[in-house]
């Protein structure tokens, strides 16, 4: 069998997976149950200090498609209720029954005092690891500076000085700086946190969004008694731009990356690893799923590494970045159009309607139902098979 074991800032990890701050990793019996699954760390919901009060409206949640095919899942929580001496016991505890698991403080301070101290109390209670959260879309405020608002992490001068501020602030455990996807330039802030000396970069906390209205009250949700609030939007549908960022930031910096944002399975986790990320996190698929799915996490790699030959995980990282390239130097002029596997057709003729209102008109739909392509008017675009209901039914291939 491969070799998981994975080192992200000289800290060893039985496994990549690693869960997210998130409502899943605010209460240590909850944390012990993802450790006795099989994670191989976990990032405690962030944390402040109790001069900052933090009340939570509820409900928090709502989501595209709910249910079990859920595209999104768009939330309105803030930090932890609990403080930092409350998280700080939580670590003691988890450390003394979880030895050889990573347990890592997610903090938040608004001045280099409150990063002094934040960081200080959860080293002394044994944390392995911070990560220093600039990224949280309620926006924060800054000591002297004009940050009320916005994330420091949208900002390469404030994410410099804040990761300092971190820094200088612990005495022998690496911090690591969590950043949001909401900016126009993600280079920019990936240089700002190597150039302030964070060990590593974790990307992405969630999208900034509005959940959705409701239609019959006109409340955008989720519904806080008719009012809500602008909020952070995670889970399936976020993963090609958290991709994208882990891509920009790896070929942008040599720390390493906890890719995070949309992972959901092994295939996920994969793309992440390939494209520059060290360790993974994930939230929303634990909030849905629940913790067990790291079984298929780690089988799934496992045996993905086994048959592709490789021994070790740390063989993969980053083997994508080159593929990922600029528009001109693609192959450009090569012939491809779409196949339609008739044996596997159902006839619905989505690929027709498609195709006629939304790409070619290169796809024919006689009386009998039959999809026909024709290879004149067809360019390859691959609109019908990502429309086409039937696995594997329509392909993109090259013209023979
Ligand atoms: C309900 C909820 C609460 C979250 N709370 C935090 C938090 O306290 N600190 C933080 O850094 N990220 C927080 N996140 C963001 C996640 O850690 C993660 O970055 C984001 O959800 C993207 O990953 P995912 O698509 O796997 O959910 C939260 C996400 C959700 C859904």
């Amino acid at each position: 069998m491969a070799n998981l074991n994975i080192d992200f800032c000289g800290v060893p990890f039985i496994n990549p997976f690693i869960l997210a701050a998130a409502p899943s990793t605010d209460d240590r019996e909850m944390i012990a149950r993802g450790f006795d699954a099989g994670w191989a760390g976990a990032v405690l919901k962030t944390t402040t200090l109790e001069t900052e009060e933090v009340s939570i409206a509820y409900p928090i949640m709502s989501s595209i498609n709910p249910g079990p095919n859920m595209v999104g899942l768009h939330n309105i929580d803030l930090v932890s209720e609990r403080y930092i001496q409350e998280i700080a016991e939580d670590i003691l505890w988890l450390k003394q029954r979880f030895p050889q698991h990573q347990v890592i403080a997610s903090l938040m301070g608004h001045t280099c005092d409150d990063w002094k101290q934040l960081v200080s109390i959860a080293e002394q209670a044994g944390a392995d690891l911070i990560e220093a959260s600039i990224s949280c879309p309620q926006g924060a405020t800054l000591e002297g500076e004009e940050a009320q608002g916005f994330m420091v992490s949208q900002d390469p001068r404030l994410t410099e000085k804040v990761t300092r501020w971190a820094i200088e602030a612990v005495q022998q455990i690496p911090v690591y700086i969590k950043i949001s996807p909401g900016v126009t330039d993600i280079t920019s802030i990936a240089r700002a946190v190597e150039l302030g000396g964070a060990r590593a970069i974790c990307a992405i906390d969630s999208l900034e969004g509005v959940g959705g209205v409701d239609l019959k009250t006109f409340s955008p949700l989720p519904s806080v008694q008719g009012y809500s609030s602008r909020g952070g939007f995670t889970g399936k549908a976020i993963k090609p731009i958290a991709l994208r960022c882990v891509a920009d930031i790896a070929e942008t910096v040599h720390i390493p990356i906890s890719g995070v944002g949309g992972i959901y399975n092994w295939r996920d986790a994969l793309e992440f690893m390939l494209l520059g990320a060290t360790t993974v996190q994930v939230c929303t698929a634990v909030m849905q799923r629940g913790y067990g799915i790291i079984r298929d996490l780690t089988n799934g790699l496992s045996n993905w590494l086994d048959q592709a030959g490789y021994d070790h995980v740390q063989q993969i990282i980053g083997l994508s970045i080159p593929k990922l390239t600029e528009h001109d130097n693609l192959p450009h002029g090569v012939k491809v159009i779409s196949y339609i596997n008739h044996e596997l057709c159902i006839g619905c003729g989505l690929c027709y309607v498609a195709c006629a209102d939304g790409g070619h008109v290169a796809i024919l739909y006689g009386s009998d139902r039959k999809v026909e392509v024709d290879p004149q008017r067809c360019v390859g675009c691959g609109l019908c098979a990502q429309v086409c209901p039937v696995p594997d039914c329509i392909s993109i291939e090259l013209f023979s």
